[in-house]
């Protein structure tokens, strides 16, 4: 497969066979929603059904998440029956596409934006056709309705739809999320709303507390359906979700950028969209803590984690435990947020592969976080993969996104957001961030990227050099890297172990793999310090940690132990590092369950300690005096 691949070169057939074998046994990443065939619904409506939902218009206190109860009564009640919730709450044919090839079309074209089953809190259900749900709604720009289908999610027969029911404002500006601009002293505010550049004016109103306010101005995108990638293809497999039953309106996305901060300070800012008539819609008020300077000696905190995924509150769209994990870690990483600065979530962010909504519903379940602290992400397989779209993989992984939605919905510093490699500081950190979904061998622009941004961190002002990508590049003992006989992805340490011992890379972090693995200090397989959890001096190698485990399904690992891994926990977490000063950092992996620490090392060194030479990491000296 070795061989193959690299001899092959990129072409699809032989992507395809390792992916097939890869995903078989490593993923249970089905999207819940792919599973219904809304394609194959039928419409058999009975006048003696109904489904009510109540209230009718919701968010009136401002609020953009909010319960209702559904009442339904169907006169041949299943186990199978299913209630579907849909966005906008008109979801007739009239909604398919005017090319779709079909002689026939199909009856439905969009799937619902969540489902549960009929009889979830009312096990009587089907005995006696009545029951009852509560659901939870986030504002997502339209109205919705809730059809009850008998039939099961194979083959669905819509019985009844509900009256329709709406947000008061449905355009509102959600969901704030922040990220470090391309500077330390600027801070980026992205958000969703329902208000085009024609309609109103996007602007962040901010300022350190207690002193007057300034507006900045945002900028707007959007994008239609023809930028999703795949083929409209009858329904198959290569008709991609997101340009078909998928595709949702992602409305408008705007940033602003905040300038000139000064370091360490906190500020105040809320969203708004000036009406043409000059009356200004508004968000709630918000806080954050600006950067550090780089190299500023203050005491510094950042979470870590990939593969988190989202879920339902009210237990929707429930499917093999999927992304269950994913409330815990939410849950812990908020309930720790005052003592946290900035959260990397190292791709394979929402798993929507395709079904547009889940965008929304997943910026709406990290708005406590993103809100507050700097969200950077990561390019994942989730995000990007897709065949013949120049994606380093050419699996299906994407649903057809291809990139568009992550570059969109979430800012990252990088000079082309559709090639997801940046660097950013944060005070005495410098982070490297690979899109292992893009090409990193050396001779690639990645790699180019790769080198400078290792080689252009001072290290005496920035001595926490950290890497992060998605597909583990490094070391891992998940089962389908072993059963690879590679620990990684093939090409990931062959390419770049020389530039993480030449610049002396301190920890190397992953997602991909959902569990949680550290190795020693390491170069070319083998331990260059034999202790686990004090490092003092030169670490000698680059310590490489899999926290894949933010809260999609986990991943099991293989039965062997080798010499380089020190702790693996096939559990839901994250990992938490703390610089105290230039000389003193403490790494800690929490579990999502209790938020508590069940694996940490700590490393004190001095500047001459990374300075000092080992193998592989300076050039030879000169003989001369
Ligand atoms: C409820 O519906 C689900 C899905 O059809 C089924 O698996 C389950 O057995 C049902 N539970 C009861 C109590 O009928
Ligand atoms: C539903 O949408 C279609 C097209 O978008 C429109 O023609 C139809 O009138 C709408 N139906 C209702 C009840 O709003
Ligand atoms: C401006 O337009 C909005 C939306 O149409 C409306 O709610 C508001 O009352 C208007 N304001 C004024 C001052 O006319
Ligand atoms: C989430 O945490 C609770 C304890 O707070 C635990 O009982 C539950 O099993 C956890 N869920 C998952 C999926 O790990
Ligand atoms: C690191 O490498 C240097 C030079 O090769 C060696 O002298 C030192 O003992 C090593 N440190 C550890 C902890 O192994």
């Amino acid at each position: 497969y070795w061989v193959g691949m690299k001899v092959a070169g990129f072409t699809l057939l032989a992507v395809f066979l390792v992916l097939v074998s890869l995903e078989g046994v490593a993923s249970h990443g089905v999207q819940p929603l792919s599973r219904i065939s809304i394609h194959k619904a039928v419409v058999t409506l009975d006048d003696r059904a109904y489904v009510k939902a109540s209230p009718p218009v919701l968010g009136l206190s401002g609020q953009n998440a909010e319960w209702l109860t559904i009442e339904l009564s169907s006169p041949n009640p299943s186990i199978e029956d299913w209630i579907g919730v849909f966005s906008p709450a008109n979801f007739s044919s009239s909604t398919c596409l005017p090319d779709n090839p079909r002689t026939t079309p199909p009856l439905l074209c969009t799937a619902p934006i969540k489902y549960q089953y009929a009889n979830y809190t009312s096990p009587a259900y089907k005995d006696t056709g009545k029951g009852s749900l509560r659901l939870q709604l986030i504002n997502q720009r339209s109205d919705f309705s809730f059809a009850l289908f008998t039939g099961g999610l194979l083959n669905p027969k819509l019985v009844a739809v509900s009256n329709i029911v709406a947000f008061a404002n449905p355009n509102a500006p959600v969901y704030p999320r922040l990220a470090q601009g391309k500077t330390w002293n600027e801070m980026t505010v992205t958000w969703t709303s329902g208000y085009g550049i024609n309609e109103a004016e996007p602007f962040v109103e901010w300022g350190q507390e207690g002193e007057e306010k300034k507006r900045s101005p945002a900028g707007t995108l959007t994008f239609d359906r023809s930028s999703m990638c795949g083929v409209y293809k009858d329904f198959s497999v290569e008709s991609a979700p997101a340009r078909t039953v998928g595709w949702r309106d992602p409305g408008f996305i705007h940033t602003s950028f905040l300038k000139e901060l000064w370091p360490n300070s906190m500020y105040s800012y809320k969203l708004g969209h000036k009406l043409s008539n000059g009356t200004c819609i508004w968000s709630q008020v918000y806080n954050f803590k600006s950067s550090p300077y780089p190299g500023q000696n203050s005491l510094q905190r950042v979470v870590i984690f990939g593969d988190m995924g989202k879920d339902e509150a009210d237990g929707s769209n429930e499917y093999n435990n999927f992304q269950r994990g994913s409330l815990n870690t939410t849950r812990e990483i908020v309930r720790d947020l005052k003592n946290i600065d900035i959260v990397f979530h190292i791709g394979d962010i929402c798993y929507a592969n395709g079904y547009l909504s889940q965008w929304d519903q997943f910026t709406s379940q990290i708005e406590p976080i993103a809100k507050t602290v700097p969200y950077m992400i990561a390019s994942g397989n989730h995000e990007r993969d897709w065949p013949g779209t120049g994606s380093f993989y050419g699996n299906l992984d994407s649903g057809g996104e291809c990139g568009v939605l992550a570059q969109s919905m979430f800012y990252v510093p990088a000079e082309n957001r559709a090639k997801f490699w940046y660097s950013t500081d944060y005070g005495m950190f410098r982070f490297c961030i690979a899109d292992t979904e893009h090409d990193w061998r050396e001779g690639s622009e990645q790699y180019r990227f790769i080198e400078h941004c290792l080689a252009s961190v001072d290290r005496q002002k920035q001595p926490w050099l950290i890497f992060l990508a998605h597909r583990v590049l490094g070391y891992s003992s998940g089962s389908y890297y072993v059963d690879e006989g590679s620990f990684a992805e093939p090409m990931g340490r062959e390419s770049l172990q020389k530039l993480w011992q030449k610049y002396k890379v301190d920890i190397a972090m992953y997602g991909h793999v959902h569990n949680y693995e550290r190795t020693c200090p390491i170069y070319q397989n083998v331990c260059t310090d034999n202790e686990k959890h004090y490092y003092k001096g030169t670490l000698n190698g680059t310590i490489h940690v899999v926290a894949g485990g933010g809260g999609a399904s986990l991943s099991y690992f293989a039965p062997i132990q080798t010499l380089w891994s020190i702790y693996r926990d096939y559990d839901y977490g994250f990992v938490k590092l703390t610089a105290f000063d230039h000389s003193n950092l403490l790494f800690e992996y929490k579990k999502s369950r209790d938020g508590g620490v069940y694996d940490s090392f700590r490393i004190s060194r001095d500047y001459r300690d990374i300075l000092a030479c080992t193998v592989d990491s300076c050039p030879s000296m000169t003989l001369a005096s």
